[in-house]
């Protein structure tokens, strides 16, 4: 049985609790970012892990961390620096809101972060659910984060059948989460709550082939009561991948010291790989001839293997393009906000995942 409107019926009881329990004895212990209340550490890991693996963000927290201690040492960085710390992360709009948070928490809250969800949600990429992490893990303030995964196993528990992509069933899904919260939570009970609530839809409340056997409240679930676990969340309306073919013109010369030189140029604020150095991409092979035509560059091009990425909601065919300049060329006719790089400073640079491998390999 599902229900499209919330509930009448009596919240599943002794949730929180259970969960709590479960945390304590089977979830996901000794990850960098736990065990600390300090708001710039735990913002700092809620914000890389927002579309990011727990394993990928693992090196990155610690880079990050070293290079920036605390909040006043990363908004004093250059957005370069904290782009090129960010790269391979993906989603970069991330580091830039990062940056404005942290130089927005110096000026603004004395370096403190705000101590409620209602604060810390007024800050640039804290949305919601981050507000929410970042309260129960510092303040233990008794809010719920609803995520993606916590989103499927809320509806789950509850066979919840409000469709997710129609803002009044989140908003109510949003109200039972909020029911579920434990009422007085002792110590660090919001700690193992909320990242209980992380640990069960990330290791056994799973889209495919739920581990309900392992499930601290599988007694309560209303799908696993019923066998339809695979019909949670509800969401109408998904959209499909778009594939899409960009070219990439890679343009080499020979610094005098012997060292390779790219041509980069730096991406709009907006869109894919936003604020990033990349090598020209043109959306055709006709438009990358044509400007290669109005520069007079009548250098052989040479086509490289073809690279696919995969972004959240497009898959990119990369076809890069290689030209091999003398040493002396210029390339004034290109855009002025590029810029010739050395093989040894693309480290410092930010850009894109797939591109610093690629010019690594030619
Ligand atoms: N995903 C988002 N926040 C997380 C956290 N604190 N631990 C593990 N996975 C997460």
């Amino acid at each position: 049985m599902s229900r499209a409107a919330p509930a009448a019926e009596p919240l599943p009881s002794g949730f929180a609790q259970a969960l709590i329990r479960w945390q304590r004895a089977h979830g996901r212990s000794g990850l960098p970012w736990q065990g600390t209340r300090d708001p710039y550490v735990v913002w700092l890991s809620e914000i890389m892990l927002q579309q990011t693996q727990v394993s990928a963000v693992v090196p990155y927290f610690h880079r990050f961390l070293q290079r920036f201690p605390d909040v006043h040492a990363l908004a004093a960085a250059s957005e370069d620096e904290v782009l090129s710390l960010w790269s391979g992360l993906g989603y970069y709009s991330r580091a830039r809101n990062l940056q404005r948070c942290a130089q927005l928490v110096v000026q603004e809250h004395a370096g403190e972060f705000p101590r409620s969800v209602e604060g810390l949600a007024k800050l640039p990429g804290i949305g919601q659910t981050t507000a929410a992490a970042i309260a129960a893990f510092c303040f233990g303030e008794k809010v719920s984060i609803l995520d993606g995964n916590v989103r499927r196993v809320l509806t789950r528990l509850m066979a919840f059948g409000g469709d997710q992509s129609n803002v009044a069933a989140q908003r109510a899904l949003w109200n039972l989460a909020q029911k579920l919260v434990p009422a007085d939570p002792l110590g660090d009970d919001m700690t193992a709550y909320t990242q209980g609530l992380m640990d069960l839809g990330a290791t056994v409340c799973t889209r495919t082939r739920p581990k309900c056997l392992h499930c601290p409240v599988c007694e309560m679930c209303e799908a696993r009561k019923s066998g339809t676990q695979a019909q949670f969340p509800v969401k109408t309306g998904r959209t499909l991948k778009r594939h899409e073919s960009w070219w990439l013109l890679l343009v080499r010369r020979q610094h005098p010291s012997g060292q390779a030189q790219w041509w980069l140029e730096r991406r709009s604020a907006n869109g894919i790989w936003a604020g990033l150095y990349c090598p020209p991409v043109y959306g055709s092979e006709t438009a990358l001839n044509s400007t290669l035509e109005r520069s007079l560059l009548d250098q052989q091009l040479t086509a490289c293997e073809a690279i696919t990425h995969q972004l959240t909601h497009r898959e990119l065919r990369l076809q890069p393009m290689l030209l091999d300049l003398p040493a002396t060329s210029t390339l004034s006719s290109f855009q002025e906000n590029g810029r010739w790089a050395l093989a040894s400073e693309l480290g410092d640079l930010g850009l894109p995942a797939p591109i610093r491998p690629l010019l690594a390999g030619l």
